[in-house]
């Protein structure tokens, strides 16, 4: 850990830090108590990538939302097109937070949920509190590292604010990236979001790191995992939100076959 905000001279790598002192409700106070525009727009886009790829179709057996921390709206992207959701989280305290929210989720996520009600498949979900429950299991110790040695498993994927916010290393960050679509199954669609030039993070008392990425680096890391349609975007409503970082970048595709 830092004592600071990483500078260009700080090398914190992901196995530095003490992921289990992650504060979820600071955390959720900072960013999910109230729905900000950035997250309305991302819900948007990652409801129709996965409405257009799943309306009409079979369930698929697992999706997968890696390094959930305590934010529950990628795993409300994926509740109506699967049949389990696995939640990766490294954090003690995190994993804590998402099992608390398993029977009967905090109010204050019910607006999230409303954005992806603007399609029908989400629409139709007659009460999301019980499928939330009936899908999403117990969250899973482990690290996204780990998953580019295992097997192709998941038939759909989210991973936001993790691969960049978890590290300062570029090597880390790229294989944050390549691992998450490794555990994809070939064709499967796939969200995944970052912070655009992220100087690190506080939570609470303690300072997290960050890799500084642009857009570039986004498409570098996804390189030939995906299909040539991937769409990397820099979002119009994530300028300036907050200290520490310049704007937010969503990647939406499909895990080349
Ligand atoms: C900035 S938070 C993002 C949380 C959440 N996905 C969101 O959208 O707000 C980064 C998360 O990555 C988790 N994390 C850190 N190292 C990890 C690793 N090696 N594998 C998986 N998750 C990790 C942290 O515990 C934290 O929950």
């Amino acid at each position: 850990m830092t004592s600071g905000p990483p500078t260009a001279a700080d090398r914190t790598l992901n196995a530095d830090v003490r992921w289990d002192d992650f504060d979820p409700h600071q955390y959720i106070g900072h960013n999910y108590l109230v729905m900000q525009a950035v997250d309305e727009e991302i819900i948007t886009l990652v409801r129709d990538h996965f409405s257009d790829h799943f309306e009409g179709g079979d369930r698929v057996p697992r999706g997968i939302d890696v390094g959930a921390g305590p934010n529950l709206y990628p795993a409300f992207t994926m509740l109506p097109w699967c049949e389990s959701i696995t939640l990766l989280e490294r954090s003690a305290q995190n994993r804590g937070y998402l099992l608390g929210q398993r029977d009967w989720y905090d109010a204050h996520w019910d607006p999230f949920w409303k954005v992806l009600c603007g399609r029908k498949g989400y629409a139709d979900v007659d009460n999301p509190r019980e499928r939330f429950k009936r899908v999403v299991q117990d969250p899973i110790a482990g690290s996204v590292f780990e998953l580019g040695a295992a097997e192709p498993g998941w038939d759909v994927g989210t991973m936001f604010f993790v691969a960049e916010s978890i590290t300062t290393s570029l090597e880390e960050f790229q294989n944050a990236v390549r691992s998450f679509m490794h555990a994809l199954k070939p064709g499967a669609p796939f969200a995944t979001a970052f912070m655009e030039h992220s100087q690190g993070y506080r939570v609470g008392d303690i300072e997290f790191p960050a890799r500084d990425i642009d857009k570039e680096d986004v498409r570098t890391a996804l390189g030939d995992l995906v299909e040539p349609g991937v769409d990397i975007q820099r979002l119009n409503t994530s300028d300036l939100v907050r200290d520490g970082y310049t704007g937010m970048i969503l990647a939406r595709g499909r895990r080349k076959e």
